[in-house]
């Protein structure tokens, strides 16, 4: 099993595309990263968020970048090279081996939801938030399976693609639980933001359709078998990217950004 679910050759790439295709900068600044900050990006991929941030902390302030996998990282050093302020480490988020209460400002995002034990996770991220400092997870809720009308091969296909995510341990739900896990770790002033990530009234453009060919292709090993073998998986993918071209179909996800102090 892969540590990471969604690694592929083109993984980079397709959160490259993602991470510019949503911009968070708005969602750092209302949930308080400011100039100044020491803030950490966990699990930041090919680093184009940990970029963003480093602008908005300016030369006064720091960001460290951190990541499991070495590929990931080598690109994030390479993007971000003119970016003083910036570093990386490869660590797990669950046991980063940082020194408690380092940062002012903890981002995380689409990490939490591939990790079978989140709230593990949350508490790495809180103890290295400095007290009176802000922890940040940024979720999907339901992605993917907002759609009106679907063809009977995808409504029929859906639970089963949705069962063989569950049991590596993907939580397609990880956004909405996350009020409760920070309330549960002690987090104070919790807030929930939602906005769209997507909003596809007719045909989807490249970049999305992009998206989930790869996002498709990439689960094969994970989703053929709970269709019953490759073939019916294939048609299943197909009959997906089929309706996010489809003219007359809406498509829609949400992006829930949770937030809370340490106290
Ligand atoms: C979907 S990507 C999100 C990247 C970035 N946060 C963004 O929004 O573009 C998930 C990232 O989390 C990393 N990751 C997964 N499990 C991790 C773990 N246990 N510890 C640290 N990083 C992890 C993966 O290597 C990958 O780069």
């Amino acid at each position: 099993m892969k540590p990471y679910l969604m690694e592929s050759e083109e993984e980079a790439r397709r959160l490259v595309a993602q991470a510019r295709a949503h911009p968070v900068s708005q969602h750092l600044v209302t949930t308080g990263l400011s100039e100044g900050h020491a803030a950490l990006d966990a699990g930041c991929g090919p680093g184009v968020i940990t970029a963003v941030m480093a602008h908005q902390v300016g030369p006064s302030g720091s960001v460290v970048g951190l990541d499991l996998n070495p590929e990931r990282l080598a690109e994030a050093r390479a993007s971000c090279e003119p970016l003083p302020n910036c570093r990386f480490i490869q660590a797990d988020v669950r046991t980063s081996g940082l020194p408690d209460a380092c940062f002012d400002y903890v981002w995380c995002q689409f990490v939490l939801e591939y990790l079978p034990r989140p709230e593990t996770a949350l508490a790495e991220l809180v103890r290295m938030t400095r007290p009176g400092g802000r922890v940040v997870v940024s979720e999907v809720d339901g992605v993917g399976t907002f759609n009106w009308p679907m063809s009977p091969v995808v409504q029929a296909g859906i639970p089963k693609f949705l069962q063989a995510l569950a049991s590596t341990g993907f939580d397609i739900h990880a956004g909405r639980k996350m009020y409760h896990l920070f309330r549960h770790a002690g987090l104070k002033d919790v807030r929930v933001h939602l906005s769209p990530l997507w909003v596809v009234a007719g045909a989807a453009d490249s970049r999305l359709m992009r998206d989930w060919s790869i996002r498709l292709q990439t689960l094969e090993p994970v989703a053929a078998p709970a269709f019953g073998g490759l073939e019916a998986y294939r048609e299943f993918s197909q009959a997906y990217l089929d309706l996010l071209c489809d003219e007359d179909a809406l498509k829609y996800s949400v992006l829930l950004v949770t937030e809370g102090r340490k106290p």
